[in-house]
Parts: structure tokens; sequence; C-alpha cells
């Protein structure tokens, strides 16, 4: 379509531009006649016959410089277009239309008139000049304002700006003589003058920039910051419109009065879709946070009636404890009411991906079931920490702390969001009291990971020597006989 209307307009041209040059060959060829012509019309002769001959070539060839300076335009903007990829803006087009079309039409007037003087039609017009300059104030400013904003092409036509005071944003369609024409997201067009413009500060997003956007949720307290973050980030980032190249980053801002706050970073590829984007990263997060059971928080008042002593999960969710209580190897020769009470004593605590568990040299009195998730052993060498084995589900650890009252020998640290079931002294002591075989089994567990502690100690024969010492440690620390 754009490509048609520049042949017409090429066309157009052309044909223009032969009919003004036949008539300036005519003008040429016929001089003579053309002046006895015009000596011979019924008018004042206080101007030349010759005068008004050189005034008609005047007006042939200005439009003739008038032609030649669009096919220049034409023929510049169009290479401009075809490098860059854009259209040069209107204003740097209309100056160098103006300015080339002044300089052609003073030559050819010298040429025309070389007696007249050009000196006095300076003064008069630089006197002329200060008037229109003092009427023309605004529409000056705004015109200088137009070309330095021009020449510092803060921004281009299709990148998303919010201007002034009134925060005016949309995507800019013209940068014009008088002003900058953006089209907002209500499809309304906000005219700003250039002047204006140039005093207020001016926000761009640029159209080949990933520009980012931030929407707002709350969850409540009770669910889990790694899981909503994990299914916020899945969820957003298959988003139409949410850039590929960086993912999206979700995190909390605040611990608010109703509810933990999240926030979610996200880049566009088209940043001037942004609320459209918005809209769809919020129900995005609405329909992953009904599948994953989550729930957004709204203001509440809830009153909370503090407990004495840190309650036990047994009565909570005392199936699922007694379960995995009884899964686990050690504790496979208790009695069901032991277990039952094992887990009426055992306290629930949940972990993020990367916490410390237990920290090795500290002083520890319980041992600890891995109920979800999953963690790491580690020992510090060198500085850094080397890991020594993985735990999970089911798995129990902090117990040589507790059966032989020495340091914490290792680092435990949660590897995704672990919850673990934390058995304390007395609990086991009233295990130990009624199963003294529980004892004998630990010991041995207990020595094999001290092995694993220590990589220079492989042999069988220590195992077992050290098994024995261990064996009789968690008697003597336990008084049993
Ligand atoms: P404790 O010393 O109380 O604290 C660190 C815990 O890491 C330790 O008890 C064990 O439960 C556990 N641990 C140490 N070494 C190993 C190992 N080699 N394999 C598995 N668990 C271990």
């Amino acid at each position: 379509m754009k490509r048609r209307q520049s042949k017409n307009s090429l066309l157009i041209l052309a044909i223009n531009s032969a009919v003004v040059v036949v008539l300036l060959i005519l003008v040429f060829n016929f001089n003579k006649e053309l002046q006895s012509l015009i000596l011979k019309l019924p008018m004042d002769k206080i101007a030349k016959a010759e005068t008004v001959v050189n005034a008609i070539k005047l007006v042939l060839f200005g439009i003739l410089a008038y032609i030649v300076v669009r096919a220049l335009n034409f023929l510049i903007f169009g290479m401009f277009r075809l490098r860059r990829g854009f259209d040069a803006p209107t204003l740097v087009r209309n100056v160098f239309s103006i300015v080339a079309f002044s300089l052609l039409f003073l030559i050819i007037f010298t040429f025309q008139f070389p007696e007249a003087n050009l000196g006095a039609l300076f003064t008069t017009s630089a006197i002329f000049g200060v008037i229109l300059g003092l009427a023309l104030q605004d529409t000056l400013g705004n015109f200088f304002a137009g070309i330095s904003l021009q020449a510092d092409r803060p921004f281009q036509v299709g990148d998303v700006i919010t201007v002034g005071s009134q925060r005016h944003t949309g995507v800019v369609e013209e940068i014009s003589w008088r002003a900058i024409k953006i089209r907002t997201f209500q499809n309304h067009i906000v005219l700003i003058n250039n002047g204006t413009a140039a005093k207020e500060p001016i926000e761009v997003c640029p159209r080949d920039n990933l520009n980012a956007r931030i929407v707002f949720f709350n969850t409540l307290y009770t669910d889990s910051p790694a899981k909503t973050i994990h299914v916020v980030r899945e969820a957003v980032r298959e988003t139409d419109n949410v850039s590929s190249r960086i993912t999206p980053i979700v995190r909390i801002r605040n611990l608010g009065d109703s509810g933990v706050e999240y926030e979610c970073k996200y880049w566009l590829d088209d940043y001037a879709k942004y609320n459209d984007t918005d809209a769809l990263v919020r129900q995005r997060i609405w329909y992953a946070f009904r599948r994953a059971g989550l729930n957004f928080a709204y203001p509440t008042r809830t009153l909370l009636v503090e407990r004495k002593h840190p309650k036990g999960v047994g009565d909570v969710d005392g199936g699922a404890i007694v379960e995995r209580l009884s899964a686990v190897d050690i504790f496979a020769p208790l009695s069901v009411d032991e277990t039952g009470m094992l887990a009426q004593a055992a306290v629930r605590h949940v972990f993020a991906p990367g916490e410390t568990v237990i920290r090795a040299g500290d002083p520890g009195a319980s041992m600890f079931v891995v109920h979800n998730g999953k963690v790491q052993v580690q020992i510090n060498e060198s500085g850094r920490p080397r890991p020594v084995a993985t735990l999970n589900e089911g798995d129990f650890f902090g117990e040589m702390a507790l059966f032989t009252g020495e340091p914490r020998t290792a680092n435990v640290v949660a590897l995704e969001e672990t919850e673990v079931l934390e058995i304390g002294h007395d609990a086991m002591k009233r295990v130990f009291d009624t199963n003294p075989d529980l004892v004998e089994s630990l010991s041995f567990i207990m020595s094999e990971r001290r092995q694993g502690l220590v990589s220079t100690v492989d042999s069988e024969a220590g195992a077992t020597d050290e098994s024995a010492g261990i064996l009789s440690a968690i008697k003597r620390f336990f008084g049993i006989s």
C-alpha cells in the first residue's frame, strides 16, 4: 500500500516537473514576445515588463526548486527507512525541506534579481522577525524544543513513554513541529507540547528493549513460600508476551498484616501490551493457585490463643505422623502405642530450600525424621562444604549428638522445602527403657555414619570396635544398664 502511494507521488512529481520545465523553456524562448504582450496590458507601468517576466521565471524556478526538494526528501529519507527499518521523524523531514528550499530559492532569487539589495531586505526582515518571534514565542519554543528532542533522540516512534505531572502514558505515534502525539491505552490521542515535554521528566520504555513489569499478590501465612514461588514462576513464564529470555522473578516483598506480600517481576516481548499482559499474568496466578491449593490473603483479623508448651503433632495430623515414624527402620520394633507416644512428642518444623537444620559443632538434644522433602549432610573441608549423604523422606538424623551428648558432627541442610519431625531426649529415653535392643541397632548405624565422616577409616574391624564404643556411650548417657 505504502509502496504504491510512493510510486504515485513520484509519478506526480515527474509530471509536475516536466510541465514546469516546458513552461520555463517557453518563457525563455518567447522572452521578447512576452515582454511586448505585458506592455500592451492595461495596467500601471510601475513594474517594468522585464521585471514581470523575471518574476514569472522566479515563480516557475521556485516551483521547480520545490519539486527538487520533494524528490531529494523522498530519496534521502527513503534510503534512511531502507537502512534503519523505520521512518525518519516528520520534524526532521520538514526542517530539511524548509532549509533546502530556502537556500535554493535564495540562489534563484539572486540570479533573477542581481540588482536587489538583499542586505536591506534582511534588515527589514530582521525587525519583522523580532515582532513575529515575540508573537510566536510559544510556537517557536515548541519548534526548537522539538528540534532538541530530535537531536537527543531520547525516544522514537513506537516507544512507550510516560510524560508530565499528569503521567500521560502511551505509544509514541508522531513527533511533529509542535507536539509529541501519543496513543494512550484507552486508545485516546494525547498531544504534549514539545516545550512542556522538554521541561518534564519522561519515562521511556524503548521498543527494542526488554522492559519489565511487576505484579503484586498476597498469600495466607499458612502457604509455603517455596511452593508459592515455584508455582507462580512456572505459571507466569508460560503466559503470552512474557519473554522467554529472562525467567520471571517471584519474591516476598513484605510480611503484611493480612498475609505474605509477594511481587512477580517479568519481562515483556512487546511492552506496548503491558496492560493485557498484566491482566493475563494475574489470571494465570489465580488458576495456578487453585490447582496448587494455595490461598490469596485478604484483610483478616485472627485471634491466636497461645499454648504454653509446643504442641506435639500427633494430635493434629496423627495418622500421617504415626505412619511416617513406623516406616523409620530403627523404630520398626516399637509397638503401636510406643510409636503413638513418639508421634505425640514429635514437633514439626518446615525449612526453606538451602536452610540449615543442624549446624556442626552446636550442642543438640534431639533427633529428626524427614517427613517431606530432602536434606544433605555436609562436613566442612578447608572451609568448603563437602556432601556426605543425602537423606530422604523416612530417614533420620541428629541422633549422634542426642545419644552421646557430643556436639553435632555435621551440617544438615534442606535441599528443597523440607518438613522434619523433631523428637527430644525424654521421648527417646522412654522408648529405650522399654526397648533396650534399639540401642544396639542404633549404635551400629551411628558407627557406619561415623565412617562416612572420616574418609581415612575403612576397616570393618574399626567399625565394629567403634560400634561397641558408641553402644556403651549411649548406655552411659541415657543411664541404661
Ligand atoms: P549429629 O552429629 O547429631 O548431627 C549431624 C548429623 O548428621 C549426625 O548426627 C547424623 O545424624 C548425620 N550424619 C553424619 N554423618 C552421616 C553420614 N555419613 N551419613 C548419614 N548421616 C550422617
